[in-house]
């Protein structure tokens, strides 16, 4: 039975709790970089070759059990070499969203871990649908900046934290290294279930928004506010609502993130040795 009571009273002690339970059960005392794979991703860990750990995520405190088609719930710990280095990075298969109506503890709870278990790098990524109509589906986007229209924030309390500089500019120019073609955007966070209407998604773009989804910016500004650095990465799944006069589905966006993930693991595997 997962214990959430703490998590709820005391969230950065559950996040302790969670990173020694996965030291203790993994025998590896600590963490570089952190992953979390959303919708449509998780295959995209493939490239990283085999786990040297894994454990479904509600073993663990403070995790509740996935809720999602394409979110495996799975938590694994992989070793990247590159740049003359051994990277050790602790991945989470799939993530808690607001939409689920748990609050937003369970949200970032993932990235309170990794962060407690050394993680100084913390790599976001998600599926969005386009609001910049120069998007294609299947293109991998970083996020700049955002706006979150949820409006909910991890912290509490009298915290001021400086958001300027939240999507790591470091990593960004990294990735565009690496790959010359990828575009940055502004991620609209929305909280969904439901999909965004064509009247809300011409308001987002008129706000300045390229891309929006239902997840990852809480993650960010708790992982930013613990001093971890933040990469976001966002496939694009889907024109967002009234672009193409389509309706949405969800099969469409695990869909597009399939037909990716081969691609945006090598991305990935090629590039995160670079960042720390
Ligand atoms: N809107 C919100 N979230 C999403 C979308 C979208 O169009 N596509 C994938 N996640």
């Amino acid at each position: 039975m997962t214990n959430t009571k703490l998590l709820y009273s005391d969230p950065l002690a559950a996040a302790i709790v969670a990173a020694n339970e996965i030291a203790d059960r993994s025998k590896i005392p600590a963490h570089d970089i952190a992953l979390v794979m959303g919708s449509g991703w998780v295959s995209a860990v493939d490239a990283f070759g085999a786990a040297e750990f894994e454990s479904n995520a509600e073993e663990l405190t403070g995790f509740l059990p996935p809720m999602v088609e394409g979110h495996s719930g799975k938590v694994g710990s992989y070793v990247i070499e590159g740049n003359g280095k051994k990277i050790r990075a602790l991945v989470f298969l799939g993530r808690t969203h607001l939409y689920e109506g748990k609050g937003v503890e369970p949200v970032v709870h993932s990235v309170r871990t990794a962060v407690m278990a050394g993680c100084k790098v913390v790599v976001l990524t998600n599926a969005c649908g386009a609001i910049n109509k120069t998007y294609k589906v299947g293109q991998a986007v970083l996020i700049r900046d955002h706006i979150s229209l949820t409006a909910v924030s991890p912290l509490s309390g009298a915290t001021f934290v400086d958001l300027t500089d939240l999507y790591s500019k470091r990593l960004r120019e990294i990735l565009k290294k690496e790959d010359a073609s990828l575009q940055e955007g502004v991620y609209v966070h929305w909280r969904g279930p439901t999909y965004e209407t064509p009247a809300e998604i011409l308001m987002m773009r008129t706000m300045g928004a390229d891309l929006v989804g239902m997840s990852t910016v809480p993650e960010a500004i708790a992982a930013h506010a613990l001093g971890a650095q933040v990469l976001g990465i966002s496939l694009v799944t889907n024109a967002a609502a009234g672009v193409t006069g389509q309706k949405l589905h969800h099969e469409e966006v695990i869909a597009a993130g399939r037909a990716a993930a081969d691609r945006m693991g090598a991305l990935l595997n090629g590039v995160i040795p670079k960042l720390l």
